[in-house]
């Protein structure tokens, strides 16, 4: 059965065509160098620039995988949390998809299928636990299904990956940040006096950010020897200076820490048979490292995405649409869009007596 998902809830178009587990074909256009001169998405401009590249990304996947629109039997599209006129764009694509096609249509949770998207290079296993790590949320889950995600704690403020964005705009680092800092990270040794691992002190399972992201901007303001004078230069062959280098690192050790410790005590209460570590911040190399050993330690078999994976695609759409579409689960053509900070409905039309049709996860 071939699903063709949609993914436009930030600052990527994405298309792709999956055939149960197995990937037919993607194409992706990033946003990255139209938003990196503002330092961040400009939400208008992200919907305009979807609406400009859908149409004709969709076209040239047809013609470079040799399917042909009838063989298509299900859309699924990212319905949210992401940026409203982002993902209207998307859903409304997909909507007039299905229209003419005369075929079902399946709106996907976009941070469920992240935790999903390792399912298209192994096995997954349940029950496990998720840590989403992306530029908008950071949470644990207690996945038991694919189709039974239980919030286990979750970002109170910034996610994690906008603490990378925002430490590194406060240095003069281009958007996303995240990638820079974890670059320049890799030319010293982290510090583990220079930043604070945050929103340790408690017995929870949340996180929070926004403290440490704080610590960058007056280390900078400090120091201001260290805002990047030219961050055009910022290619691959540029070198941070020693200084640049050590607050990378340090900082990007607080974070992947206080995700460690996070994780350690998710799995001292939940007996699970494996960890999924997603998101585009599940790209980060400290953070797989840290994650890495803990799994070790723990014994505990641990699932990565590759890291194309790791960032808004696609394929993981595709991939947890196809699976949610075979287990019965899809919507009617009145599915609505999901902006960020609100709970996703688990409103799916079911033919299957036994599934409740408007129960509400928690997110
Ligand atoms: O999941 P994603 O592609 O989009 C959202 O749904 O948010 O994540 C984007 C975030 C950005 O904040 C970016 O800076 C961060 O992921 N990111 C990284 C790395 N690669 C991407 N953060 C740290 N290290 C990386 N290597
Ligand atoms: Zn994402």
């Amino acid at each position: 059965m071939i699903c063709l998902g949609i993914e436009s809830s930030c600052d990527e178009t994405s298309v792709a065509l999956v055939d149960g587990t197995v990937l037919l074909g993607q194409l992706t256009f990033s946003q990255v160098d139209m938003h990196s001169v503002f330092g961040g998405v400009v939400p208008e401009m992200a919907s305009r620039e979807h609406l400009n590249k859908v149409a004709p990304l969709y076209q040239n996947l047809l013609r470079d995988t040799g399917i042909r629109q009838n063989q298509i039997n299900v859309v699924a599209v990212a319905r949210g949390p992401g940026l409203l006129g982002c993902l209207l764009v998307g859903i409304s694509f997909a909507k007039g998809l299905c229209l003419s096609l005369n075929i079902p249509l399946v709106g996907v949770n976009h941070l469920h299928a992240h935790l999903m998207a390792p399912g298209m290079e192994q096995e997954l296993n349940f029950p496990a636990i998720g840590l989403l790590v992306s530029g908008g949320h950071t949470s644990l889950y207690l996945i038991n299904s694919p189709f039974d995600f239980k919030l286990l704690g979750k970002t109170l403020d910034d996610a994690a990956g906008e603490a990378f964005d925002k430490a590194a705009k406060s240095l003069n680092i281009p958007y996303p940040g995240g990638i820079f800092i974890d670059r320049f990270a890799s030319f010293a040794q982290p510090d583990h006096k220079m930043f604070p691992r945050p929103y340790l002190d408690n017995t929870n399972l949340d996180f929070s950010f926004s403290g440490i992201k704080t610590a960058m901007v007056y280390h900078v303001r400090d120091n201001p020897g260290l805002v990047l004078q030219n961050p055009t230069e910022t290619g691959p062959d540029f070198k941070p200076s020693e200084e640049l280098a050590t607050v990378c690192s340090s900082y990007n050790w607080s974070i992947a820490d206080s995700l460690r410790i996070k994780l350690k005590r998710a799995l001292d209460r939940h007996e699970v048979k494996e960890v999924i570590l997603a998101g585009g911040v599940a790209a980060n190399t400290m953070i797989r490292e840290s994650i890495s050993r803990l799994a070790m330690e723990r014994k505990i078999r641990l699932i990565m995405p590759s890291i194309a994976m790791c960032t808004d695609n696609a394929a993981m759409i595709a991939l947890y649409g196809h699976m949610l579409y075979t287990k019965g689960y899809h919507h009617s053509l009145n599915l609505e869009a999901v902006p960020r900070g609100r709970k996703i409905p688990w409103d799916y039309i079911t033919l299957m007596r036994d599934v409740p049709t408007t129960q509400f996860k928690q997110e």
